[in-house]
């Protein structure tokens, strides 16, 4: 699914964000990137939305080379890809239902299907009945899966989050992390950055370790 070859990224301020990274992901894996303030983390996360070039080496999606992917190739990679952010940046004067629905109006998607998908993008994260209310009538909990309803309703291969549970208290930001598993159990590859490594122990899951910008650990947390 994801394939990084000793793959550099220097800002044009010649900053280097990530140095020589190399790590293959399978499809259908869950795995966590931590690392402190500053590690890499949401550098790795743009440079597989191609939000960033890699500077050097080669960085391949789902057979698809990031490195030399053209500008109009770019929202067909992205239809391929799910984000949740910490900040769910949810439209408030909009329902649920419409905030999910957002990523299928853009794809064109008629209403019936829209509908569907919605319905069972919202089941999933068990906000079925909140369908017609606004975010504002929602707990922070119930706001972030909204955006991972949004994120997963076009049914993507890869589904990212940047610190998706940054916001959070421990018990929330546990159950959130389940929402996740939940969706991985069902076939989407999960990446998520996060240094909360008090979270990620508990949960057993394959965790990269960045510092400074380069790999310095792959493999199942641990206390
Ligand atoms: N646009 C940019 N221009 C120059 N340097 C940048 C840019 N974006 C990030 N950096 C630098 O690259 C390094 C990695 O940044 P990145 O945002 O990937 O870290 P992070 O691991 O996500 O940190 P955090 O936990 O604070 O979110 C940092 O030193 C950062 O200052
Ligand atoms: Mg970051």
């Amino acid at each position: 699914m994801i394939r990084f070859e000793q793959v550099g990224k220097r800002y044009p301020n010649g900053h280097v964000g990530l140095h020589e990274l190399s790590f293959h992901v399978q499809r259908g894996e869950f795995l966590f990137v931590t690392g402190h303030s500053g590690a890499g983390k949401s550098t790795l996360l743009r440079l597989l939305l191609a939000m960033e070039r890699p500077s050097s080496g080669k960085l391949l999606l789902a057979g698809q080379d990031l490195s030399r992917i053209s500008n109009a190739q770019i929202p067909f990679l992205r239809r391929q890809i799910g984000v949740v952010f910490q900040n769910h940046q949810l439209l408030f004067d909009r329902t649920v239902f419409d905030n999910a629905a957002l990523p299928l109006q853009i794809l064109g998607l008629n209403k019936r299907e829209i509908g569907q998908r919605v319905m069972t993008a919202l089941e999933r994260v068990s906000l079925k009945d909140k369908a017609l209310q606004y975010p504002s009538d929602l707990s922070t909990g119930q706001q972030q899966r909204v955006g991972i309803a949004r994120a997963v309703v076009h049914r993507p291969a890869l589904l990212l989050a940047d610190e998706p549970t940054g916001n959070l208290d421990p018990r929330l930001a546990a159950e959130i992390m389940g929402v996740f598993e939940d969706i991985n159990r069902l076939g989407t590859t999960v990446l998520i950055a996060s240094h909360d490594l008090a979270l990620i122990a508990r949960m057993r899951h394959r965790m990269l370790t960045l510092q400074r910008g380069r790999l310095i650990g792959d493999g199942e947390a641990t206390r």
